[in-house]
């Protein structure tokens, strides 16, 4: 076993670290305040090859393994996982599916400009009443001639705000239950869609979320991804593979925090010390950097299985519910290493908390992680 990095990996980690501190870090503090959609920072990221990084080079991708991926993602999201979680979606819920189950004409369409960042993928299965339960979906797909008619409502969308084409799962068959689920690429300019209200969240201010409304949406029988009725395995397959990005931005989050708890701690002087000399906090950041490399270890194990092309539901699920939990927990205790200073939007440790919440929540609750590694564990 080995736990180095390779060469290419290393470099990639640089690279994304640089561009984060130099491009993005400035200005988070000011995105995250007026809850705006990063699209030049992801038009630069797909320069860099960051948007396609699962996609085949002859597609325009960079082709990576996914233990790059979860670095670039950790990177990204260790200064801002608004930019992280953008990057997440876009490539493990717009890109990937249509790798593994497009034809080669969905291929050549869509993944050269998803890949290179000038178009922005998105990923649209939840709805009002099908949440944790994403066989309850109630939209809908019928075939009228060469068209199928879309009319869907669907809510809580990642990327909305910069999305050029969606990933929409709605049924084409209600009598089948979840075997009636088809998932369908829609254009954003298509006849019909449009977007609806913008969220107000706790946190990951910058990744601006929105429902997106398909009404007598029509778009060309070709649009269908696999076949009808695949619907509800190819959004699981793609959620698994979200997992690992979530996960991975939630071991940047949970980094980030550390890394400024341990400056701060340095610096900040009571009892006539630094605080960093106190034992209290030597434990706390013990703790902090112990946790945080049992997550990482456990994505870089799911990229791993996925890499080999083993099935990784668990391997993701455990992932994303320890990474999702280490997250939530650094990012408290460094605003408690900050004290009152920690409490207060000037500094950058209030956001990892409010950011870090949604990592146990999106693309699967913990509940359902421990699910789904349950029911792999007792099969
Ligand atoms: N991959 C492929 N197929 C799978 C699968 C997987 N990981 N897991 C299950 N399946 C298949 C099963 O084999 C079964 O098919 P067969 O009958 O042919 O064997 C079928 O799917 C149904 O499986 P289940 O009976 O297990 O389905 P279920 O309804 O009981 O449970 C669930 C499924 C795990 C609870 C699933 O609904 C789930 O993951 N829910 C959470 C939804 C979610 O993560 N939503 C996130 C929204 S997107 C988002 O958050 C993006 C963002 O903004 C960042």
């Amino acid at each position: 076993m080995d736990f180095d990095l390779t060469d290419e990996q290393k470099m990639l980690k640089k690279t994304v670290r640089d561009f984060a501190e130099k491009e993005i870090k400035p200005t988070r503090a000011e995105f995250d305040e007026n809850e705006e959609y990063p699209i030049d920072i992801l038009r630069r990221l797909g320069e860099m090859g960051i948007m396609g990084m699962a996609v085949p080079p002859e597609y325009g991708g960079s082709g990576a393994d996914v233990i790059s991926y979860a670095i670039a993602i950790e990177e990204l999201s260790k200064i801002d996982p608004s930019v992280g979680v953008a990057v997440s979606v876009h490539n493990s819920l717009g890109c990937d599916p249509i790798v593994k189950f497009g034809t080669e004409e969905q291929k050549k369409k869509w993944l050269p400009g998803l890949a290179s960042g000038k178009e922005i993928g998105c990923f649209c299965l939840t709805e009002p009443d099908a949440g944790s339960d994403a066989a309850a979906v109630k939209g809908t797909a019928r075939l009228e001639g060469d068209e199928y008619i879309v009319n869907a409502r669907k809510q809580f969308i990642s990327n909305a705000a910069g999305a050029d084409l969606s990933l929409v799962f709605v049924m084409t068959d209600r009598e089948k239950g979840y075997k009636g689920i088809s998932g369908f690429l829609v254009p954003t300019d298509a006849p019909g869609f449009s977007r609806g209200k913008k969220e107000k969240k706790m946190g990951i201010h910058a990744s601006v979320t929105m429902e997106m409304n398909y009404e007598d949406c029509r778009i060309p029988k070709e649009n269908l991804l696999g076949e009808e009725g695949d619907g509800f395995k190819i959004a699981l397959w793609a959620l698994d593979a979200g997992r690992i990005g979530v996960a991975a931005q939630a071991v940047g989050i949970a980094q980030g925090a550390l890394n400024e708890a341990i400056a701060y701690s340095k610096e900040r002087v009571q009892f006539g010390k630094p605080i960093s000399s106190f034992q209290a906090i030597q434990w706390m950041i013990a703790d902090m950097a112990t946790e945080i490399d049992a997550a990482r270890f456990l994505v870089y194990r799911a990229a791993y299985v996925k890499d080999k092309g083993g099935k990784f539901s668990k391997e993701a699920a455990m992932a994303k519910l320890k990474a999702s939990d280490v997250a939530v927990n650094v990012s408290r205790d460094a605003v408690q290493i900050f004290g009152g200073y920690g409490y207060m939007r000037e500094y950058p440790v209030e956001r990892y908390y409010r950011d870090a919440k949604i990592t146990e929540i999106y693309e699967g609750t913990s509940e359902i992680q421990r699910l789904v590694i349950a029911r792999a564990l007792l099969r």
